[in-house]
């Protein structure tokens, strides 16, 4: 038997033990960005830690980061003129609320049908067991044909803030020549994805304030300005008639699609009408002159993420808000920057707030945009993987989501990311009642063995 054959066969065995694995991982609620979890955070570091001890890595070290949450980092270099792949994986989570929408708990994992639940279980928990469970059975059935090394980091979904400077401090460290990235997903069951391009993201908290104290709205509304009004008003001049950003300067560096690029993103199969069927909307919006796929994949966006003023409690109360705050955030496309489109967006309020009130613009955090090098060889290793498991050429796709990771790897430690991953649309990614697919995920591990295996 090939030695692919038996690391395949292996995987097959131990498929319900690799699947108890992710449920136990799934109940930890590592949700980074509310400090009330940290030590549930670290609980997952120490989780993957130990994992990696198991699975035969070596050097693991739970490293802390300034101010952050930690990175775990393991080994195994043994095969001398091998390359060396970083896997890359987080362990953190978005936060689970609305809960009551939970048809399972977030944090009790449970299999219905073909679906596993749970926060974590497509983003991405999920994932990183797959690259685990795929080097498990490679080093159970013959040996692990490349050289390893982990990052596996708590702030992915809160922007990587402390990952740059962590990365500076220990660029050496985390060479390697090419990293297995499966945070991005799939475009559909049986369609398998490598990603080419990933967003950026500028996201601000907004502050408006009027009055001292909230105030009887009929004593003196109409007489004073309403913040929640002014924060409104500004939010609705944000974009035009034709689904474009008015902050000053916003489309300056926003590189142009080509004719090419758009033939590209019209042969992907994923249409309008299955962004419809997806997301259940009456109808689509967006930026005049793109479709679904471009507004989401290659054009700038501005989403008013969360709203808070007033009264929003049972029944009524007649009160006249002191103060309105919006949580808004910008995904950017290649060549904007995060630091430029802060500045449009202070820009932009100082010349549009009205004298009646006080503002303020924060950065909350922000993602550089990434563009991955296709010639990399280990796209053609995961293009071939994939091709052998799915039975089609894999689709490339630039996405709308954002992985700080990426291009912090490629501008301080020179290493390409492979972006792939078994999430579909459809799994209900930061939203209640996150799932994975189970039949794809078993797929995912036959990919990540023969990615493996073929780089080697
Ligand atoms: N895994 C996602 C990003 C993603 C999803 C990439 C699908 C490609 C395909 C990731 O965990 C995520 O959600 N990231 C955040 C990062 C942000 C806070 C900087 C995001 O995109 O909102
Ligand atoms: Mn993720």
């Amino acid at each position: 038997m090939s030695e692919i054959q038996k690391a395949l066969d292996y995987a097959n065995q131990n498929r319900e033990r690799f699947l108890n694995e992710l449920i136990e991982v799934l109940k930890i609620p590592s949700i980074s960005t509310d400090a009330q979890f940290n030590n549930e955070v670290r609980r997952a570091a120490e989780w993957m830690a130990n994992y990696l001890k198991r699975l035969g890595m070596e050097n693991i070290e739970v490293m802390p980061t300034e101010g952050g949450h930690p990175v775990v980092y393991g080994d195994y270099i043994k095969r001398p003129g091998a390359p060396t792949v970083l896997v890359y994986g987080h362990y953190d989570v978005q936060p689970a609320d609305p809960e009551d929408l939970w048809e399972t708990g977030p944090f009790k994992p449970e299999v219905r049908g073909d679906l596993l639940f749970g926060r974590g279980s497509s983003d991405m928990k999920g994932q990183t067991l797959a690259t685990f469970h795929a080097i498990e059975s490679l080093m159970k059935t013959g040996g692990m044909p490349v050289n390893l090394k982990f990052l596996l980091e708590g702030e992915e979904e809160i922007g990587s803030k402390h990952l740059e400077p962590f990365l500076r401090k220990h660029a050496e460290k985390f060479k390697a020549d090419v990293s297995l990235n499966p945070d991005a997903g799939m475009m559909g069951i049986d369609m398998p994805t490598i990603t080419y391009g990933l967003r950026g993201l500028a996201y601000f908290e907004i502050n408006i304030w009027g009055p001292k104290a909230d105030l009887h709205s009929g004593l003196y509304g109409g007489a004073v300005h309403n913040p929640a009004q002014v924060l409104t008003e500004l939010i609705a001049r944000m974009h035009d008639e034709k689904g474009r950003i008015t902050l000053p300067g916003f489309y300056d560096t926003v590189r142009p699609l080509s004719p090419q690029e758009h033939a590209d993103f019209a042969r992907l199969p994923n249409d309008d009408a299955s962004y419809l069927a997806e997301t259940g909307v009456p109808a689509l919006w967006g930026e005049e002159g793109y479709t679904s796929a471009e507004r989401t994949g290659a054009r700038p966006t501005l989403e008013v993420n969360g709203l808070l003023s007033g009264w929003t409690g049972p029944g009524s109360k007649t009160v006249l808000p002191a103060k309105a705050m919006a949580k808004i955030s910008c995904r950017l496309v290649p060549d904007q920057t995060p630091a430029e489109v802060l500045k449009q967006m202070q820009r932009f309020v100082a010349e549009n707030a009205p004298k009646t009130v006080k503002w303020e613009v924060k950065d909350l955090t922000h993602s550089p945009t990434a563009i991955a090098d296709l010639d990399n060889p280990g796209v053609k290793a995961m293009h071939d993987a994939m091709e052998a498991v799915w039975g089609m050429r894999p689709f490339y796709r630039r996405e709308g989501g954002s992985i700080g990771a990426v291009a912090m790897l490629q501008q301080i430690c020179s290493v390409e990311s492979v972006l792939v991953g078994m999430g579909l649309p459809s799994d209900n990614v930061h939203s209640p009642n996150e799932h994975m697919h189970l039949p794809t995920w078993y797929k995912g591990i036959d990919a990540f063995i023969r990615f493996f295996h073929n780089l080697g």
